[in-house]
C-alpha cells in the first residue's frame, strides 16, 4: 500500500459511504427472517469489504469483526481500499443485530463510520457500560457515578418534566435486573430491547421521534465506539467506562494499548475528530425503514451524516434485484 495522505476529504468520501453501508445491507436483505444468523452476517461482511476495497483510502479497520486469528475479514487492523487516498481509520459492523436479522425484528442496521487515522479509540472487544442522551442539555447532566435513579431525576430536571414522562432504553439482559428494577421505581418507562445497542442510543438523539430519552447499561465496547460517532454527528451525550471480567480481557485492552482501566470515556474521548458515519436499516425500526423487497427491485434507506457540518440524510437507494439475489 502506498503512503497514506493525510487530508481527510470527508464531503467527498461520504457518499462512498453511504454505498458500503447499502451493499452491506442488500447482501443480507433474502436472509432476515431465515433463522440463519451467521449467514446473514457472513454476507453482510463479505459485501461490507467488497465495497470498501473500491474506495480511494488508505483505511485501516480499527473497529472491525475481531482480532485477526479470529475474523478471516474486516479483523482490526486489516487494510482496506485501494490504498491511494487519504489514511483513515475506520470503524464497521456489518450486521449490528445479527439475531434482530434472523428473527426479523426491529433495528438491525448496517453501521460504518470512517474518520482520520487516529480518530477513534481502539476500544477492545469487552463490555462498556454506556450512558447516552440526546442533544440540547446540559454537559454532564447524567454521567456514570450517578445510580439509575439518580440519572433519571437529574435528566427529568433538565428536561422540566417528571420522571414518569422519562423513557429509558436498556437491554433485557440478567445483568441490568437491578438497574431496570430502579428506574422502574423512578416511575420512568423503559423500552426493552433484546439486542442491537448503537441503535439504542442513536434513538436519545432523535427522542421527538423515537421516544426514548436516554440509553443505559452493558453492551460490546465496540458498538460503544460506533454509537459516539454516530452521536457526534447528530449531537447528544454518551459516556463509556470498559468493564473486565478476567485476565482474558484485561489482556485484550492491553493489547489496544489501553492503559487506564477505569476511565471514564466521553463521546469525543472515543472520537477525537470530525467523522462522517453511515447506517442502513436491514429490519425497519422507529430510526430507519426496513429494507423493502417487491418482486423485481429493492429499495434501502441509509442514514448518513457528517459530524464537520452536522448534516444528517436519509437517503433512499432502489436498484434492481439482479445481481444481488434472484429468490
Ligand atoms: P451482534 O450483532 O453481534 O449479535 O451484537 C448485538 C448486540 O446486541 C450489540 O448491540 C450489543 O452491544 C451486544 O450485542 C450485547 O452483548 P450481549 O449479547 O453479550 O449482551
Amino acid at each position: 500500500m502506498s503512503a497514506a495522505r493525510t487530508d481527510f476529504n470527508d464531503r467527498l468520501l461520504s457518499l462512498g459511504l453511504a454505498r458500503v453501508a447499502e451493499q452491506a445491507a442488500l447482501a443480507s436483505a433474502s436472509l432476515v427472517g431465515r433463522g440463519d444468523e451467521k449467514a446473514a452476517d457472513q454476507a453482510a461482511v463479505n459485501a461490507m469489504r467488497e465495497q470498501l476495497n473500491l474506495l480511494d483510502i488508505a483505511g485501516v479497520v480499527v473497529i472491525g469483526e475481531g482480532e485477526r486469528d479470529e475474523a478471516p475479514m474486516l479483523y482490526i487492523g486489516e487494510e482496506v481500499g485501494t490504498g491511494s487516498g487519504p489514511g483513515v481509520d475506520i470503524a464497521l459492523d456489518p450486521l449490528e443485530g445479527t439475531t434482530l436479522t434472523a428473527k426479523d425484528m426491529p433495528n438491525a442496521l448496517t453501521v460504518i463510520a470512517m474518520g482520520p487515522r487516529g480518530s477513534m479509540l481502539h476500544a477492545p472487544d469487552v463490555y462498556m457500560d454506556k450512558l447516552a442522551v440526546g442533544p440540547g442539555l446540559p454537559e454532564g447532566v447524567v454521567d456514570l457515578d450517578m445510580s439509575p435513579r439518580e440519572r433519571v431525576e437529574a435528566l427529568a430536571k433538565a428536561k422540566d418534566c417528571k420522571p414518569a414522562d422519562i423513557t429509558v432504553c436498556i437491554l433485557e439482559r440478567p445483568r441490568h435486573e437491578a438497574m431496570i428494577a430502579e428506574v422502574r421505581e423512578t416511575g420512568a418507562s423503559i423500552r426493552l430491547i433484546t439486542d442491537g445497542d448503537v441503535a439504542g442510543v442513536m434513538h436519545c438523539a432523535e427522542s421527538e421521534v423515537t421516544g426514548i430519552d436516554m440509553y443505559m447499561g452493558q453492551g460490546g465496547a465496540p458498538e460503544g465506539v460506533l454509537a459516539a460517532a454516530a452521536l457526534k454527528c447528530m449531537g447528544g451525550q454518551i459516556f463509556g467506562r470498559l468493564v473486565f471480567r478476567n485476565d482474558d480481557e484485561r489482556g485484550r485492552a492491553a493489547k489496544a494499548g489501553i492503559t487506564d482501566l477505569d476511565r471514564v470515556y466521553a463521546r469525543d474521548e472515543m472520537v477525537t475528530a470530525d467523522v462522517i458515519f453511515a447506517a442502513t436499516g436491514v429490519t425497519g425500526g422507529s430510526l430507519l425503514p426496513r429494507i423493502k423487497r417487491e418482486p423485481g427491485w429493492v429499495e434501502t434507506t441509509t442514514l448518513l451524516m457528517r459530524s464537520k457540518t452536522g448534516s444528517v440524510r436519509r437517503m433512499s437507494y432502489r436498484t434492481p434485484t439482479w445481481p444481488h439475489d434472484e429468490a
